[in-house]
């Protein structure tokens, strides 16, 4: 008996049990509208080397660099068009893009105004005498993301600045020697620095849709609640990272039941902070961000899985896009991304069957024999928290009730492949029902699928 097992305490007292239960703010549910957020890797890294800049190609020329990392006028690239990477991003299905501002060599995208504290410019960025970009490219980017419809978001590493003798993990790395062009600065005016930068970044363009800085904060996550209230990956709007770049967090970091509730990399059930959970996977079969030639990029049968591993268990995929040294989405990337989402349309647009609403048990009574399903898509009502805490999926036979899926967590979205395809007889149901909720559960849609192809049938492409 399904209700029997909820507390008491939730059998309609709504006023009374809303304060318990966990739910997104308004930015963590935007941020949690989308399967992808594109993470834009576009910086003088992209003419240097991938690592970013360290001693062996501060002041030299890489073996395939364009000219000393150090140097603002490496940073060029010829054909740069930020609408033309707005093809690819849409083309994903992603609505939330972000470009690193600023990556570990310090080199900014935007003309900062930031100032030494004996009055020197930053001198380390485009439109600077010297630099060959001459425009704010953030505008840009921000302009197109605003045309096409989709969120901006920025990346800066707060901790690190190879340029300001800053290591990844914020440690003053200039104790012994300091190369030509780097500026050994003290810990104090290394925080008035990115202090200025991220002010003008978190006022100049708008409101931020996801913020992302690395390794650490600097003590400046009051300025960023501040500054920007409505963005996602803020002390006031948290969200975590699932603990692998590799694109298989299953494999590397577990396979259990994740939840947007808690911290950790699986969260806990009954957290009593809302965290929605990222990964973020590179195109690149090797495990690199920044554009390099002659790396290979991941197809379409190899992305498949890692979207399910992501997507299929309620996290947001953060893909990554390295922009080539013309400034483009190149044209092997961008086969992918449009591959990549018009197969999630072609598998996921169409279901055999729906349920939704509230209650504990959904029947997909538009089945019809004959039909082969192979795989159920699961989301919550995640307005309303993440409520349901066991479930389980199954069919109708002579004998009963037989199950095909049982699991915890639902949350924004949940896929469950068969192990093989199942063909619906004459009189089977197929339900889903929810064993144990912390309230009414709201589910806002309980689908059924036919059998997807793993290789894009091509479309329009
Ligand atoms: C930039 O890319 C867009 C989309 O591909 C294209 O329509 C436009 O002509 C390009 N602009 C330039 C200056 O090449
Ligand atoms: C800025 O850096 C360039 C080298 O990139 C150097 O020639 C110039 O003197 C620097 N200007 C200031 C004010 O530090
Ligand atoms: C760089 O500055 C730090 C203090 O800010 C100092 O301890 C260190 O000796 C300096 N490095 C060199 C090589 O002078
Ligand atoms: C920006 O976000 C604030 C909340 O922080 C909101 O009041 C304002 O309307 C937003 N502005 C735009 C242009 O969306
Ligand atoms: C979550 O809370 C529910 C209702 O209070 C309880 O039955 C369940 O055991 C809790 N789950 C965990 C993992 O603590
Ligand atoms: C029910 O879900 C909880 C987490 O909320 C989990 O700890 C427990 O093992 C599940 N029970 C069953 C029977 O699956």
């Amino acid at each position: 008996m399904v209700l029997s097992s909820l507390p008491l305490v939730f059998a309609g007292f709504a006023t009374c049990h809303a304060a318990l239960i966990t739910v997104p703010s308004a930015s963590q549910l935007r941020y949690q509208s989308t399967d992808f957020v594109a993470l834009i890797h576009f910086n003088i890294e992209t003419f240097a080397h991938n690592t970013g800049c360290d001693s062996s190609n501060w002041n030299t020329l890489a073996p395939y660099a364009t000219g000393k990392t150090r140097d603002p006028a490496t940073f060029y690239p010829k054909k740069l068009n930020t609408t033309q990477w707005m093809e690819s991003i849409t083309g994903l299905g992603a609505n939330i893009a972000v470009l690193t501002a600023k990556h570990g060599c310090g080199f900014t995208l935007w003309p900062s105004k930031a100032k030494f504290l004996d009055g020197r410019p930053y001198n380390y960025s485009v439109g600077i005498p010297g630099a060959s970009i001459q425009y704010d490219v953030l505008r840009k980017f921000v302009d197109s993301a605003q045309d096409a419809g989709v969120g901006h978001g920025f990346y800066y590493s707060i901790m690190k600045n190879f340029y300001l003798c800053h290591d990844f993990n914020g440690k003053h790395s200039c104790l012994s020697s300091v190369l030509p062009g780097q500026q050994n600065i003290s810990e104090e005016e290394y925080l008035h620095m990115a202090k200025q930068q991220v002010t003008e970044l978190w006022t100049q363009y708008g409101n931020i849709t996801r913020i992302w800085v690395d390794s650490g904060l600097g003590g400046l996550g009051p300025l960023m609640d501040q500054l920007q209230p409505q963005a996602a990956g803020t002390p006031l709007n948290p969200i975590d990272w699932c603990g692998t770049e590799s694109g298989y967090p299953s494999r590397d970091v577990g396979s259990g039941d994740i939840w947007s509730t808690g911290h950790g990399y699986f969260r806990q059930a009954n957290g009593t902070q809302w965290v929605p959970k990222y990964c973020d996977p590179q195109l690149f079969r090797e495990h690199v961000w920044f554009w390099e030639p002659s790396l290979h990029v991941r197809s379409l049968a190899e992305m498949i899985p890692i979207y399910h591993d992501i997507v299929g268990r309620g996290m947001v995929m953060e893909l990554a896009f390295s922009i080539d040294r013309d400034g483009l989405v190149e044209e092997s990337h961008a086969k992918v991304y449009r591959q990549l989402g018009q197969w999630v349309q072609q598998c996921y647009a169409s279901p055999l069957a729906v349920a939704s609403g509230k209650g504990y048990v959904f029947n997909l009574f538009a089945l019809r024999e004959g039909q082969m399903v192979d795989r159920f898509q699961i989301q919550e009502g995640i307005v309303m928290g993440q409520r349901v805490r066991n479930y389980t999926i199954e069919r109708s036979s002579s004998n009963g009730w037989v199950p095909l899926v049982s699991a915890s967590a639902i949350g924004r979205k949940r896929i469950h492949l068969l192990p093989k395809s199942l063909m619906v007889s004459a009189s089977m149901m197929i339900r889903l029902r929810i064993e144990n909720a912390i309230a009414e559960p709201s589910i806002k849609q309980f689908s059924a699928f036919a059998p997807c192809p793993d290789e894009m049938i091509p479309l329009s492409i």
